[in-house]
Parts: C-alpha cells; sequence; structure tokens
C-alpha cells in the first residue's frame, strides 16, 4: 500500500465520466492516495476524457503536451489517460504524448491501481482496452467492458446529497455520427438487485437524489427469472428506499419512451417529472441519414404522449448541426421542432467527424465552420427565449427544491474574507430547473419551499417560503421570507 501519494484528476464528458472517476477515486484511496488540485505536487495525473467530439480529445492532448516539461523535472510522476479516448486511440496516444505510462479504457477501470503501481515500479507504456465490436463475438466484446460499480467515494460527488447511479452500460443504437457504441461497447443492464443494493447503501450515506445513468436509459432491460424487468419497474422498486427523496435518469432515446414508463413517472411521486430526450434533428432526410431509427412525426407522437400523461413534465433535446449534407431547408426543420416542442431547454452541437463511425466513413464533413457555428447560435437563441418564456411562468409560483448548497458566486464571495451577510443558495426543482436564493447554507440536503420571483434564461430566483401555523384556524399561511 502507497502511503501520501497524492492523486490529480480531471474529468470531462458526460455524467457517466463522472461517475467512473468517483470510482477511481475511491479505489485509489484505498490504496492510500489522496486528491490534490495541484497538478504540480501530484504523483500521479490521470485524465478521464470524452470522445465524443474532437474538440474534447483536443483539449485533452494539449494538456498532456503541457505536462511533459513536469514529467522531466519528475520522472517518477505517472500519468494516465482513462475512458473513451483510450479505448478509441490505444497505442496512439502514446505517439501523440510519449510521456504518458497508462492508457486505460472504459472497460478496464478496475485496472487503474494495479497499472500506476507497475508503472511506478517502471514498467512502460501499458495499455488496457477492451476488444473492438469486431474483434470477437457479442459475449467475447461484451465481456471485455467490464462493468465497475462497486466502491463510492462521497467526496467525489456532484454535492454530498446527490449520486450517480449506472444502470446498464454501452449502447447499440450505432448512430452514424456517435463514438459511443465503439467506445463503451454493447449495451447490457445491470441487475436490478445490484442497483436496488447500491441506492440502499448511498441513502445510507446520506444521498437524497439519485440519478440513474444509461447512455439509453430507458432501453433498460434485465431478464430475472424468466421475466423481463424494465426502466418503470425499476424505479417502482427502488422508489421506496428510505432517506431518498428524488430520482432522476438520464438519457432517454425516444423510440424506447413506453407507456408504462410514463405511467411510472407519473405515479412514483420521487421520480422526477423531466425527461431528457435527444431528438438530433428535425430533418427526417437528416434523422434517415443518422440512422436515429424514428421520423420527425414518431418523435412527436412521443413528445404529444408524454404531454397527455403528463402535462407538467419538463422535456429537454439535444441537437446536431451542420451535419453532413444539412441543408438551410433541413436545418430550419430543426428550429420548427425546437417551437413545437418548446423544450426546457436544449443541448446544440456542432457535427464533429469522429474516425470509426459510418459518418466519418460515408460521409464528408462539408458544411463550412462558420455555418455550423451561424446555425448553433440561431438555434441556441430560438431555444433560450422559449427556456426563459417558460422560466418567466414560473414566476409567481412556488416550487419544492432539493437544496444542494451555496450558489458558485456565493462560493466566490466566501473566499473574500470581508464578504457577509445573505448566502445565496441553489438547488433544483423536481422538474430540474436550476433556482437560487438566499437561505441559510444548513439547509444543503434538504427539500425547501421557494416562491420565484424572478428567471433569467437558465435560473428561476426566488424567496424561501416559512409557514406558521394560525393559531384557531390550523391553516396554514405562506409567509415570504
Ligand atoms: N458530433 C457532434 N455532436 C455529437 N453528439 C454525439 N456525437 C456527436 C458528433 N459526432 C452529441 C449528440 C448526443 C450528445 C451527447 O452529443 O447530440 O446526444
Ligand atoms: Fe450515440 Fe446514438 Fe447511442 Fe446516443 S443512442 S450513445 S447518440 S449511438
Amino acid at each position: 500500500m502507497d502511503h501520501n501519494r497524492k492523486l490529480y484528476i480531471e474529468t470531462v464528458g458526460c455524467q457517466m465520466n463522472m461517475l467512473d472517476s468517483e470510482l477511481v477515486v475511491a479505489a485509489l484511496r484505498r490504496h492510500g492516495y489522496e486528491l490534490t488540485s495541484d497538478v504540480q505536487e501530484a504523483d500521479t495525473v490521470l485524465f478521464n476524457t470524452c470522445s465524443v467530439r474532437e474538440h474534447a480529445e483536443h483539449k485533452i492532448y494539449s494538456q498532456l503536451g503541457r505536462l511533459k516539461y513536469s514529467k522531466r523535472r519528475r520522472p517518477k510522476q505517472v500519468i494516465g489517460v482513462l475512458g473513451c479516448m483510450a479505448q478509441k486511440d490505444q497505442e496512439l496516444i502514446f505517439q501523440r504524448a510519449p510521456h504518458v505510462d497508462l492508457v486505460v479504457g472504459t472497460g478496464q477501470l478496475s485496472e487503474v491501481p494495479r497499472m500506476i503501481d507497475e508503472a511506478r515500479a517502471g514498467s512502460r507504456r501499458a495499455v488496457a482496452v477492451s476488444l473492438s465490436r469486431k474483434e470477437g463475438t457479442r459475449s467475447e466484446v461484451s465481456e471485455s467492458f467490464q462493468s465497475y460499480d462497486p466502491l463510492r467515494e462521497p467526496a467525489m460527488r456532484p454535492s454530498p446529497f446527490q449520486a450517480f447511479v449506472r444502470i446498464m452500460i454501452g449502447c447499440d443504437k450505432f448512430c452514424t455520427y456517435c463514438v459511443v457504441p465503439m467506445t463503451r461497447g454493447p449495451e447490457q443492464s445491470r441487475p436490478p438487485a445490484d442497483i436496488a443494493a447500491e441506492v440502499r447503501v448511498l441513502a445510507e450515506q446520506g444521498v437524497k437524489e439519485i440519478t440513474l445513468l444509461g447512455q439509453t436509459v430507458n432501453s433498460y432491460k434485465y431478464t430475472e427469472n424468466g421475466s423481463l424487468v424494465r426502466l418503470s419497474e425499476l424505479l417502482a422498486r427502488i422508489h421506496d428506499t428510505p432517506g431518498i427523496d428524488r430520482i432522476k435518469f438520464v438519457t432517454n432515446y425516444p423510440r424506447d419512451m413506453t407507456d408504462d414508463l410514463l405511467f411510472a413517472v407519473r405515479d412514483l411521486p420521487k421520480v422526477g417529472r423531466y425527461l431528457h430526450v435527444p431528438a438530433q434533428s428535425g430533418s427526417n432526410d437528416v434523422l434517415k441519414i443518422m440512422k436515429r431509427g424514428y421520423t420527425v412525426e414518431q418523435y412527436l407522437e412521443m413528445h404529444d404522449r408524454i404531454r397527455e400523461v403528463m402535462r407538467d413534465c419538463a422535456v429537454s433535446s439535444d441537437f446536431i448541426v451542420g451535419h453532413p449534407g444539412e441543408t438551410e431547408a433541413e436545418f430550419e426543420k430543426s428550429i420548427d421542432l425546437v417551437r413545437r416542442c418548446r423544450f426546457k431547454n436544449s443541448f446544440i452541437f456542432k457535427y464533429s467527424p469522429r474516425p470509426g463511425t459510418k459518418a466519418f466513413d460515408n460521409y464528408p464533413d462539408d458544411i463550412p465552420e462558420d455555418v455550423k457555428r451561424r446555425r448553433n447560435n440561431v438555434l441556441l437563441d430560438i431555444q433560450n427565449a422559449i427556456s426563459e418564456e417558460d422560466n418567466a411562468s414560473f414566476i409567481g409560483r412556488e416550487v419544492e427544491v432539493l437544496v444542494e448548497g451555496p450558489s458558485k458566486s456565493s462560493r466566490k464571495a466566501d473566499e473574500e474574507p470581508s464578504a457577509n451577510g445573505p448566502i445565496q443558495l441553489v438547488g433544483r426543482t423536481p422538474c430540474d430547473r436550476i433556482v437560487v436564493f438566499d437561505g441559510n447554507p444548513r439547509l444543503a440536503g434538504t427539500l425547501t419551499n421557494v416562491a420565484v420571483f424572478d428567471c433569467t434564461q437558465t435560473t428561476l430566483i426566488g424567496s424561501i417560503v416559512t409557514r406558521e401555523v394560525q393559531h384557531g384556524s390550523g391553516s396554514l399561511l405562506p409567509i415570504l421570507a
């Protein structure tokens, strides 16, 4: 066991990566490591990486480039690249960054402690990755992507009260632009009993909000004693875990948004009425080239069904603009879809060609960067205006907020010794809207009612509602604090 080793870890990408980093840190802490935010004093430097867009990879490569000099000064420093880029680029990483010691794919993260020890003992350029999707049978490839979930590390969570729980790994949808089926391997759902046990452990550690994770989380399916457990059933099974106040799940795939799931969201009070269901495009021609597996009409049918079951359910989306061959008219159909669905918010991405994908092999990246940028800005402006109108409809209403803690701005103010006065807190509504309000930091981790009096495109602004029992009548009188 190493004592007082210092670990610096940087994580980019999705929530799945944040969870993976939490688990790697938990394992390394058991090996005597402690975290540092100073890369200079670290004896182990890890990057947990993302390959979804080229930009994310460039950033990591330039960070790695900078480490070349610190490694010269400290030859014992171990540098590791983990996650999606490791699985995708493998040995290529050593060509571009010769001072890297280990490359560990998404399916081998349990090997990290051992590989760091070996690197420190002098072994060079170790690689642990899973089979590529064509290198074996489905079960061989699946087995080479190990699920990695048992250990947890509270210090790495978004907040002490919120935790991610993986319910499945991988993806089998093979959208033509997307690298995830390669970097995360075949779709595999975890046994419901394991998931329920993990939720119980987290609840005992003080977690109030669970976010179930899967690349296509609503495709979850697990056969147990001959019968199929789907996400709706899984939600019902974990719903009554003592201590858990809220349950969310991301990311959904439009075609798997079945009625049983919508009814579960409607009927289980702890499940937030919030569905992230990426549409990607509003054009049938583009959706077809993307091989998304649905038409705009089918997406709209699904969206109408959500609204029919829960009028107040927030729906958010992802869009890709500038996909190869996307005409102006096709782009405008994405605008139409945003206007029609009035998403709570949308994440909008410029198409990024990814080696190893069908789109990369078959379609030239023919939309100029300035056109992609313009389309991105136009769609974002339209979405932001809708988000603000939507948020404005909350003004004058009361919302239930799970308090996460001091907001970013009050955390900054706190660093200045002269700062005093009320503290701004941040939290979220059950429909995933961000709320800021003044209050006592000790409210963190509680459910609190907030009256909304203002908003921005991204945030509701309010004040805590305190209730007083009126003598005689016994009724509750809301008083705005
Ligand atoms: N280029 C741009 N955006 C992409 N996404 C996935 N692959 C690409 C790509 N090659 C986006 C999709 C997905 C989100 C996580 O990233 O919108 O929903
Ligand atoms: Fe990528 Fe499509 Fe799978 Fe989402 S559903 S992870 S976009 S391949």
